[in-house]
């Protein structure tokens, strides 16, 4: 029972597609009710339809992560229908990639209000009910690239470390409310964002002979860390992040 998410309302943003969609659907089949999250309200309804066709527990509500009124209304909306929530997967995340010195001011902007700003405006609409529950679990989902930077993504990487610094500052100051708060580093898996990678013969070669595990990850294989940050497996485990990435943070 130790790992059992049953019954848990686990809102999980950017979860209409990529990692997310995967995430949701394997936190669904461990039971949890999963109220899932994109900024298109078509491809929302569409998934939470699937879910449902699947005997899967789950809503959906379309809201952008970096724009604050509108996730407040949607918020206010979430805890109308479920009220408070158990866990917070901090999952949506774009790419921008290009030379730094010629990045536009506007487009870095849109990374870091996307990746770090819009999971401190989500998780601080759902914190007070978990203060005032004195229970809650946030798991942010970080990068490798919050701890190693690449050439022409320096907005990403700046944001997913930042993302893993407000993993830790979120724990130093609500850990004490009984709320884990952790985060999840994931290595190279095959999605949209990084559809210019895997779609490179080079970049894949490389990637594969730079992984200790020689190969991508199986977005199924992020499942196993977020099921223990999610249950009651993690009630000591605070400003963590556990990377899921075939060895690769582990060595040169
Ligand atoms: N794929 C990897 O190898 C990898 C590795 C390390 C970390 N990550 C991280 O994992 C997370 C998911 O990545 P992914 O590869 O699954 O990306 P993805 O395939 O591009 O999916 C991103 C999801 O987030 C939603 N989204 C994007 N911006 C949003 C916003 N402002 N508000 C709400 N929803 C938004 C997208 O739906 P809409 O576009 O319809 O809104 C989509 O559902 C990201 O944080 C990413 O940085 C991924």
């Amino acid at each position: 029972m130790l790992f059992n998410i049953e019954g848990k309302k686990i809102l999980i943003t950017g979860s209409t597609s990529g990692l997310g969609l995967v995430l949701a659907e394997g936190l669904a089949r461990e039971g949890a009710s999963v109220i899932l999250n994109g900024r298109n309200p078509e491809k929302v309804e569409e998934v939470v339809q699937s879910f449902l066709k699947l005997g899967l527990k789950a809503s959906g509500y379309a809201f952008d992560i970096s724009k604050a009124d509108e996730v407040e209304r949607q918020m206010t909306a979430i805890e109308k229908d479920h009220g408070l929530i158990d866990v917070l997967v901090n999952n949506a995340g774009i790419q921008q990639r290009g030379p730094l010195e010629e990045f536009k001011l506007e487009d870095w902007n849109k990374v870091l209000n996307t990746n770090l700003t819009g999971a401190f405006i989500v998780t601080n609409l759902i914190i007070k009910g978990m203060i005032q529950r004195q229970k809650g679990k946030i798991i942010n989902i970080c990068s490798l690239q919050s701890e190693l930077a690449r050439p022409s993504i320096a907005p990403y990487a700046t944001s997913k470390a930042g993302l893993n610094m407000l993993t830790k500052a979120m724990a130093a100051e609500w850990a004490k409310y009984n709320i884990q708060i952790n985060a999840i580093g994931p290595g190279y898996f095959k999605t949209d964002l990084t559809k210019a990678l895997w779609e490179n013969k080079e970049f894949d070669s490389w990637l594969c002979n730079r992984t200790p595990a020689h190969r991508w990850g199986n977005p199924e294989e992020l499942l196993g860390a977020l099921i223990f940050l999610a249950s009651d497996a993690s009630s000591y485990v605070n400003g963590q992040l556990i990377y899921v990435d075939g060895g690769m943070t582990a060595c040169v």
